[in-house]
């Protein structure tokens, strides 16, 4: 057992960790940051699968994520664009494949005026959300004990309207049922991006990649780190008084003056913290919960579907893959479509055999591309459900009621202990952007307590 004694001992080596270590660094306090996995990243990871670089965690940055898009630049990692050309589809309750082009989509006039009434009243809910306080609203407890659903439903009974407005931080982003999840959690998601009708713009929100996979960013942090990155090192315990922390890992335990938990807070009961966590702390971390989407990877020998005209983007609040997108690598001659099997539906799916499951969510990918969707040459699905140290995709967030009741204390420190993750940011909350800034949030006020 290796015993070392550092400033900061940070646990977790995705971006909010090593953004977080990379920082103190640079401030000159000494780091070690201990990873459970034998590699870097966390949600983030690039990998090869028979041939095809496929990522399989996050890719797509947007144009408000300044933390992620400034880290990108300074390690000198290239952007490319989604690509975009041509029509998008989309599958109504008629389960006909409709083409259309610019932002809105082909539904009846009367769906499509309370479509664009309620958007409207989202976006002046959302402008007086300060996505770092949700809980300061005057409104909070009242839009945090009505459900996500329960309030479309009081909006109109128009039920295609009510399934194209859910979706966007439903299934698409919280990936959780919209009865699980509150009013006020969705506003959250969309104050985070800025407002409603830039989360359900798809040129926004899932505007650019990282030439090579977003995962370079982790593992471009992690190098600079050099030595102070431990691997294979889940933190079991922590022990911690107001001096500092003792934290205790497989082989290894570091002495330290400050401690950064970097992980999903849905996993600190895997630590056994020494005292225990206060009161507070062990009951707002049983409301947080991870969503679960399936993130599905098909590759085809050509993008057959830009020769049609179309430009990869589908969606439909009645398929099992809701949304799809042409995610073809910089440069490569092949062609990748990315869909997604969001909540209910995911679990559904993982109750069949994998034969049962690729072949349900290609007949859905066919409805958008037709037949040849079926006959992928790479096929692969991201099931973050079963990763040990994640448990679950994208990201957590509150049960009804929650955000408002524990919310202000997300990020409060106890003792010695700070905490960073993308699941705690208020702008770019469940995104690399958020983790990021979370990550600076910490290092930053370390520093300062430190250096005071
Ligand atoms: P993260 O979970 O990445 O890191 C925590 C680290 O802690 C992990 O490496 C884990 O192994 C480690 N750990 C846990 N317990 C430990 C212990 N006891 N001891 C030591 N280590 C421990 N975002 C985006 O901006 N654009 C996108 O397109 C997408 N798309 C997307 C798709 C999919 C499938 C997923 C799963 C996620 C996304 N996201 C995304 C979300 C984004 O990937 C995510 O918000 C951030 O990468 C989270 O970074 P963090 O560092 O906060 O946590």
């Amino acid at each position: 057992m290796t015993e070392i004694t550092r400033d900061v001992v940070i646990v977790g080596a995705g971006a909010a960790g090593l953004t977080a270590a990379n920082q103190l660094k640079k401030a000159g306090l000494s780091v070690a940051v201990l990873e459970a996995r034998d590699r870097v990243g966390g949600r983030l990871w690039t990998d090869t699968i028979e041939g095809a670089m496929l990522e399989i965690g996050g890719q797509w940055v947007s144009p408000d994520q300044d933390a992620l898009k400034e880290t990108i630049a300074e390690l000198g990692l290239e952007t490319f664009d989604r690509y975009r050309d041509g029509d998008s589809v989309y599958v109504g309750p008629d389960g006909v494949a409709h083409r259309f082009t610019g932002e809105m989509f082909p539904v009846s006039p009367d769906t499509e005026r309370i479509i664009a009434e309620v958007t409207e009243r989202l976006d002046a809910m959302v402008a007086e959300i300060d996505p770092d306080r949700p809980w300061a609203h005057p409104r909070a407890a009242e839009w945090d004990t009505i459900s996500w659903d329960a309030w479309l439903h009081q909006q109109t009974d128009d039920d295609e309207a009510i399934r194209n407005l859910a979706f966007p931080t439903g299934s698409a982003m919280l990936t959780k049922p919209t009865h699980a999840f509150s009013l006020l959690q969705s506003l959250l998601m969309a104050a985070s991006a800025g407002s409603y009708s830039n989360l359900v713009d798809a040129d926004f929100i899932l505007d650019k990649r990282v030439v090579g996979g977003l995962q370079q960013v982790p593992l471009l942090l992690a190098e600079r780190l050099g030595d102070d990155v431990y691997l294979g090192q889940a933190v079991r315990t922590l022990e911690y008084t107001d001096a500092g922390v003792t934290a205790i890992a497989d082989r290894m335990t570091v002495r330290a003056r400050r401690a950064v938990l970097a992980l999903a807070p849905v996993l600190y009961h895997r630590i056994s913290f020494v005292p225990p966590m206060p009161r507070l702390q062990h009951q707002m971390h049983q409301h947080l919960s991870m969503g679960f989407v399936i993130k599905v990877h098909a590759v085809y020998e050509t993008p057959f579907w830009r020769a049609q005209g179309l430009s990869g983007t589908a969606f439909s609040p009645y398929e099992i893959s809701h949304e799809a997108y042409d995610n073809t690598n910089h440069g490569d001659e092949r062609g990748t479509l990315v869909g997604f099997v969001s909540d209910r539906l995911a679990d559904d799916l993982f109750r069949v055999s994998a034969a049962e499951r690729r072949e349900r969510i290609l007949t859905s990918l066919s409805h958008y591309y037709g037949p040849e969707a079926m006959n992928p040459v790479v096929y692969y699905e991201s099931d973050w459900g079963s990763e040990e140290w994640t448990r679950g995709a994208y990201a957590a967030s509150f049960d009804l009621g929650g955000l408002h009741r524990y919310g202000a204390d997300l990020r409060t420190p106890v003792g010695p202990i700070r905490f960073a993750c993308s699941d705690l940011a208020g702008a770019g909350y469940q995104h690399v952007d958020g983790a990021i800034r979370m990550g600076r949030l910490v290092a930053e006020q370390i520093i300062e307590e430190i250096h005071a």
